[in-house]
């Protein structure tokens, strides 16, 4: 679908303002402001702005009041939107028993339903202990590391919408821009937002079923909560804040699902998505993101220049093979930053000249120009260091150079090549909080990586070499957690997307009894260790919860009520006679 393509026909409720960009928000048609639905295609009908109700403050009221410790339990366990049978599982108690402490919670609060005790959950735990510790602050908008160029309209357009809706989103071709722009707004947005602003990447979930446990996760709550949809949903539901959720496109449905849920049950939530195309939600705005004009485009490509390559002079001279560039490249941000380094090794004129011609390559199409770019970059890679781009790709965020070295096989002179890739900007270089080196693929060129890895036949390999690593290094976590193997803490947990893609892996690559085994050998090897830190706890229940919801997906494991017990069963896909139990309580 071409968002594009629509943008022309709407008529939007914005009307004073220059609607260039805008394609408009979808109508209710009952004339209802509150509902959202899900409404495939209707995002290109005319508009309807939203009234939005405003909620009253009401955080403080009840900050006074005390539960009892185990009353507090039943609370948060309520406030997670767990039946009473759950709570009885959870803490080894009857359901009768369970029932009585309910009672005596609503009576002290003075409340007459579950709803209310899960928005007081929310009101007066502002993080603890539903959140991970450590966590402070209002949001997790990241610094940005680069200038911010131009998009003066843009930005009072989008912050007009996300005044005027409860559900916009920016929408363009990969590269264009739309994260930075969500990101900048996000930012300055922040502080007239009483719980801030929070950024969810989908990039690196694959099933729309782990949506909103990418939601949990980038607020920071516990990984112990079973439904993590519905902790996100409750952690928010009394919180003023905005979710920027970037890059929906892959799971629109998903994401879809996830805003209504939210937006119906949170009503100080803003959500503010980037997607290749509109969710399809009713009572969504929609942005069209357009590449920079040629002025911001020059501005930003001398930019990157002056940061990548300062020995290089651009002036009057090299004026005209500047425009040349910027206008090959369709001022695409991203194509500009990624040419931008390409002056350290080629003159102005000599990379006007290299740079794919994009209105020749795929005349109209925006994904040309950037895909002809990284094309034309893995072109002009040797022969290892083309291979280790492609197996790179199997990463899901950052990595660090050892676990390169793993995938790569040989292992040899990955340093090396890393850093030649990282040169040629084929791969991006960041730091570790603890300072060491790492890396990780833009998105783009992550997507292009593994297009050429299943040219190549290498994909299967690769992704069991990473599945490998993955489980190796969960392993790690169990057997020492004082001494040599501490460093794996920060690391492995600043790699769950990873750990998710590589049981996605061992469960499409293998079966499901297999994966099955391996967990069971992870869980003895870390049941062994009596004086886990709690956060171990934590991240054995995550990625149980995780290999559930694939499980699921898959149609290859029960749901945990069915068995009339808090497990999970998986049968092997290819040995259908076989079953492993495991018991939720034993992660
Ligand atoms: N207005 C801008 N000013 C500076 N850099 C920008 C701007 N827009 C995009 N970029 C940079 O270009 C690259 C691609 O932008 P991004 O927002 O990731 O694109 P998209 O989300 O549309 O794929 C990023 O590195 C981003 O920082
Ligand atoms: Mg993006």
């Amino acid at each position: 679908m071409s968002p594009g393509g629509h943008a022309a026909s709407a008529q939007t409720g914005i009307s004073a303002k220059d609607q260039a960009g805008f394609v408009g928000v979808a109508s209710n048609p009952a004339g209802a402001t509150t509902s959202y639905k899900k409404v495939p295609r209707v995002w290109s009908q005319p508009c309807a702005c939203l009234q939005l109700q405003k909620v009253e403050n009401r955080s403080g009221v009840d900050r006074e009041i005390k539960l009892t410790e185990r009353g507090q339990q039943v609370a948060e366990l309520i406030a997670l939107g767990l039946s009473n049978r759950d709570i009885a599982r959870r803490l080894f108690l009857s359901e009768r028993t369970v029932e009585w402490h309910v009672e005596q919670v609503l009576n002290r609060l003075g409340f007459s339903s579950r709803t209310e005790i899960a928005a007081w959950i929310g009101r007066t735990q502002s993080g603890t202990p539903v959140r991970s510790p450590g966590r402070k602050g209002k949001g997790n908008i990241p610094a940005p590391l680069t200038s911010f160029v131009g998009r003066e309209r843009d930005l009072t357009m989008v912050r007009d919408l996300v005044a005027a809706n409860r559900l916009v989103t920016i929408v363009g071709p990969g590269g264009t821009g739309k994260t930075r722009l969500a990101l900048r707004l996000a930012e300055e947005l922040e502080p007239s937002y009483r719980d801030g602003a929070w950024l969810c990447d989908l990039a690196p979930v694959a099933d729309p079923a782990l949506v909103g446990d990418a939601v949990a996760q980038a607020l920071g709550l516990s990984q112990e909560t079973p439904d993590r949809m519905a902790a996100a949903r409750e952690y928010l539901r009394e919180r003023s804040a905005l979710l920027v959720v970037d890059n929906c496109e892959h799971l629109l449905g998903g994401a879809a699902d996830m805003s209504l849920e939210l937006l119906g049950a949170c009503r100080d939530l803003r959500v503010l998505a980037t997607s290749l195309a509109p969710l399809g939600v009713l009572g969504e705005a929609v942005w069209q993101l357009q590449p920079l004009p040629q002025g911001d485009a020059v501005r930003l490509f001398v930019e990157r220049v002056h940061a990548a390559a300062p020995g290089v002079q651009l002036d009057d001279t090299t004026q005209v093979a500047v425009n040349t560039i910027c206008d090959r490249l369709d001022g695409l941000p991203l194509a500009l930053e990624l040419a931008a380094p390409r002056l350290r090794q080629l003159s102005v004129k000599e990379l006007a000249d290299a740079v794919p011609d994009s209105t020749t390559t795929s005349p109209g199409d925006r994904h040309g120009s950037l895909d002809a770019l990284a094309a034309w970059g893995y072109r002009t890679l040797d022969d290892s260091e083309r291979k280790l781009f492609r197996q790179l790709g199997v990463f899901a965020g950052w990595f660090e150079q050892d676990d390169a070295t793993s995938v790569a096989g040989d292992g040899a002179g990955v340093e090396m090549l890393l850093n030649s890739l990282v040169e040629k900007s084929m791969v991006t270089a960041g730091r570790t909080s603890q300072g060491r080196p790492r890396y990780r693929l833009l998105e783009m060129l992550r997507a292009f990586a593994r297009r050429r890895l299943d040219e190549a036949g290498e994909s299967q390999e690769t992704r069991l070499a990473h599945a490998e690593r993955m489980v190796w290094l969960a392993e790690r976590l169990g057997l020492n957690t004082a001494g040599s193997e501490v460093w794996v803490w920060p690391k492995v947990e600043g790699m769950v997307d990873d750990i998710r893609a590589a049981l996605r892996t061992l469960l499409e690559l293998l079966d499901g009894g297999h994966v099955a085994m391996v967990l069971e050998r992870d869980r003895a090897t870390w049941r062994r260790r009596p004086l886990e830190p709690d956060g171990a706890r934590g991240l054995r229940r995550h990625l149980f919860g995780t290999l559930l919801g694939i499980a699921r997906a898959r149609g290859i494991a029960s749901s945990p009520g069915a068995s009339g017990r808090d497990d999970v069963l998986v049968s092997g896909g290819d040995k259908p006679g076989r079953i492993t139990r495991m018991r939720r309580d034993a992660w």
